[in-house]
């Protein structure tokens, strides 16, 4: 299976944002993590009444592909409903390092303006057990 690009995962984060519950904050946000096998899984931030059980797209994405069976990851897309760059927080930072400590992150305001980091930047010295 041929992988897809950054600008094809950035796309369907964004694509996924719409399905985001953001009733609080009205910031929608759309990730979607590729495995090393070339699959994708989606997520949306779901917030909540009590406003710390709020989770992020980026951990649901994560999550979701996990409960699957699938623990190698190549690459992270976070885009949101309205043109406005999001970076993963350092909870999913920390969570996402669980798995990848070398995961790409590709972030940007469209499609047009991506930026690619790696998470040992984002999160120099995560913690693992
Ligand atoms: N949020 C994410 O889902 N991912 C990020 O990278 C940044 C923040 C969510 C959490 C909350 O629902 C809303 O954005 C505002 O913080």
């Amino acid at each position: 299976m041929s992988k897809i690009t950054d600008i094809e995962l950035y796309k369907l984060a964004r694509k996924s944002a719409k399905n985001a519950y953001a009733p609080f904050s009205g910031f929608k946000v759309g990730a979607a993590i590729l495995t090393t096998g070339g699959d994708v899984f989606t997520g949306v931030n779901v917030e909540n009444s009590s406003y710390g059980a709020t989770i992020c797209a980026e951990r649901v994405a994560c999550t979701k592909a996990v409960s699957e069976g699938f623990r190698e990851f190549e690459a992270i897309a976070i885009a949101t409903y309205g043109g406005v760059e999001a970076s993963p927080c350092g909870m999913c930072r920390q969570f996402l390092f669980e798995f990848a400590p070398k995961l790409r992150v590709i972030t940007g305001k469209n499609e047009d303006e991506i930026e690619v980091s790696n998470l040992d930047e984002l999160l120099p010295k995560g913690f693992r057990l």
